[in-house]
């Protein structure tokens, strides 16, 4: 990161033109021995005919130049290996450069994954990135591995063949350009308004994908609560769209596709270069010898064009892939301070703090307040009121619109992010563990940690003599043979915080998930977590900040009241007063002994 800072959002402002830049030359090499392959390939063609021209002499009973026929033999074999060669160099290449670009785009993508501001992933989930980099990446793939050279041969096969065949007979050569012209007539009436169909494809497409995994997951809930009805008509209805638009595009073009098989058949075409050729040689326009190259050559026209189609097909998967890698490199990374700061001490201030996901619904008003270290703040309000947002800015999830978030008097903004992360241990409600051991999640922060502090980590987290009742202990892993229930992933993203013992805490409860016994046990997880650090604490439960340093209420992103709970409570009639009476005449019975002082 230090060395980036200096040069911030170098790699995303370079255009989309540089995604081939890794692979320029190999690129240019393919072109190459696409065009000489091509080229080659038709060779062995000319030969037949110019054997041919040699050999009818000896019909006559005239001698045959040997030396002439050898020669030809010759080239022709040299062609038939060149060819080979070339398609196989072709194909190496562009694999080895496939490779190389491949392993360049996931570099960079993860750079730039790097760079982004955190609040990015909150708002996205994993298939994003997922999607990013295997299906576009793969996208690419096709294009460098194989489309290029199928299509330069597509083309280069008939212009060479045809150039060749206007040079010995050129009214054979007209009759063999007939089904490529009506090819290329009904081509566009085959592809009338495909950019648009493609476009509904890839909708109805995804539209069908969304409702399958919709009907497929939601299938409890929608068991549960008998819904299993409407959510299996959207599915069948979303089948049926789908069914029915594929079949009217099917008979769009059902016509001119059946007219263009039929005249690019190689029958038809050989039938057709037959007819032409006799006439030509009873109208005394061509010796029957000139008849054989448009014959020969004819042939192979239409063939390599109708591969563009396939192709087609992967060029519009790679032009979306670039457009979906060029929009993701396109975001703004966080900017990256030239001078940074090492925050002196741990307090937290908040400076006329003002911020919102988007310009028109702004989120938090002025927010203002001072943490002083070793205290604990709690942040108090109805849901939505903008405590995971406030919270998300100290460890610059995102950063505010208007004023400033500081940490030991720097502004959260000149730390570096190295420096940043040291500084603020965070646990949120949205608790995502990895898919690795439970060991190696714990001490995801400090990989050099020992299994003997991630224990004692995992112990002051409440979380130990879970795991030891998992049958491999620390080596469990999440998701395969350790699969734990939300408090429980909770409690161990607690041992991380721990272990990470950074002195600033921003923790949000994530109280939905606790029964009695582990929110007890998240309680007491907490508290050691707090000691001797600058805590701010989101808490839905209010008894357990009735030993807060400062309370603050917030009331639609601004803070209405604030002071300890004693205060608030005093104060009498304001929020904090209604909202503790609230709580008590609710959780009364739920609630430890003592707590409701
Ligand atoms: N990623 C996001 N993008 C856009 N808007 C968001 C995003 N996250 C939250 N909001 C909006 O910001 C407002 C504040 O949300 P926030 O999550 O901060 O509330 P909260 O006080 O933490 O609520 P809760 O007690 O339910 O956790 C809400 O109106 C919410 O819809
Ligand atoms: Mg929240």
């Amino acid at each position: 990161m230090a060395s980036d800072s200096r040069n911030p959002g170098s790699e995303w402002a370079k255009g989309e033109e540089s995604f081939f830049e890794p692979v320029k030359g190999s690129l240019a090499s393919i072109v190459v021995l696409s065009l000489v392959g091509a080229a080659s390939g038709v060779v062995p063609f000319i030969a037949i005919v110019e054997l041919a021209r040699t050999l009818l002499p000896a019909l006559d009973g005239q001698p045959i130049d040997a030396g002439r026929v050898w020669g030809i033999v010759i080239i022709a074999v040299v062609a038939l290996f060149v060819n080979v060669g070339t398609a196989f160099g072709a194909g190496a290449v562009g694999h080895f450069a496939d490779a190389r670009l491949q392993l360049s785009l996931r570099r960079r993508i993860v750079r730039h994954l790097q760079r982004l501001p955190l609040g990015w992933f909150d708002q996205r989930s994993s298939g994003t990135v997922r999607k990013l980099v295997e299906s576009d990446v793969t996208a690419l793939h096709q294009l460098v591995a194989h489309t290029i050279q199928e299509v330069l041969t597509a083309v280069a096969v008939p212009v060479i063949s045809l150039v060749y065949l206007f040079v010995v007979q050129w009214q054979m050569a007209l009759a063999a350009l007939v089904p490529l012209i009506v090819t290329v007539l009904l081509y566009p009436v085959l592809m009338r308004g495909s950019a648009e169909k493609y476009r509904q494809y890839d909708e109805a497409t995804s539209a069908l994908a969304g409702a399958t995994v919709e009907f497929v997951q939601g299938i409890a809930v929608v068991k549960r609560f008998g819904q299993l009805g409407r959510s299996h008509r959207r599915y069948r209805d979303e089948t049926k769209r789908y069914v029915r638009f594929v079949g009217e595009w099917t008979a769009e073009t059902a016509v001119a596709f059946t007219i263009i098989e039929i005249v690019t058949s190689p029958v038809v075409v050989l039938v057709w270069l037959l007819a032409a050729g006799l006439w030509l040689v009873n109208a005394g326009a061509a010796a029957p010898i000139d008849v054989l190259p448009g014959l020969l050559l004819g042939l192979g026209l239409t063939g390599p064009l109708m591969k563009l189609g396939a192709s087609g097909q992967f060029l519009r998967n790679a032009t979306n892939a670039r457009k979906a890698l060029s929009a993701f490199f396109a975001l703004p990374p966080v900017p990256q301070t030239d001078a940074p700061r090492a925050p002196q001490g741990h307090d937290v201030a908040l400076d006329a703090v003002s911020f919102g996901y988007d310009a028109e619904h702004p989120v938090l008003h002025e927010i203002g307040a001072a943490c002083a270290p070793g205290t604990v703040t709690a942040l108090v309000g109805a849901s939505g009121s903008g405590k995971s947002t406030l919270a998300k800015l100290v460890p610059r999830f995102y950063d505010a619109d208007a004023g400033r978030v500081a940490i030991g008097g720097a502004d959260v903004r000149e730390i570096t992010g190295d420096g940043l992360y040291r500084e603020v241990g965070f646990v949120f409600q949205d608790v995502q563990l990895l898919r690795a051991s439970l060991r190696d999640n714990i001490r995801l922060t400090r990989p050099d940690a020992s299994d003997d502090e991630v224990e004692a980590a995992a112990r002051a987290a409440q979380i130990h003599a879970r795991i030891l009742r998992f049958p491999r202990g620390y080596d469990s892993v999440v998701g395969e043979d350790a699969n734990l229930s939300g408090g429980e992933a909770q409690r161990v993203t607690i041992a991380r915080a721990l272990l990470a013992d950074a002195p600033v805490l921003v923790l949000d409860e994530a109280t939905a998930f606790a029964d009695p016994d582990s929110e007890a046990a998240i309680q007491q997880a907490l508290s050691t977590l707090a000691a001797d650090r600058t805590v701010l604490v989101i808490a839905h439960r209010l008894h357990t900040i009735t030993g807060a340093d400062q309370i603050l209420v917030l009331d639609d992103g601004r803070i209405v009241e604030r002071g300890t709970h004693a205060e608030l409570v005093a104060a009498g009639g304001g929020r904090f007063a209604r909202m503790w009476a609230d709580y008590q005449a609710n959780h009364a019975r739920s609630l430890p002994e003592g707590a409701a002082s």
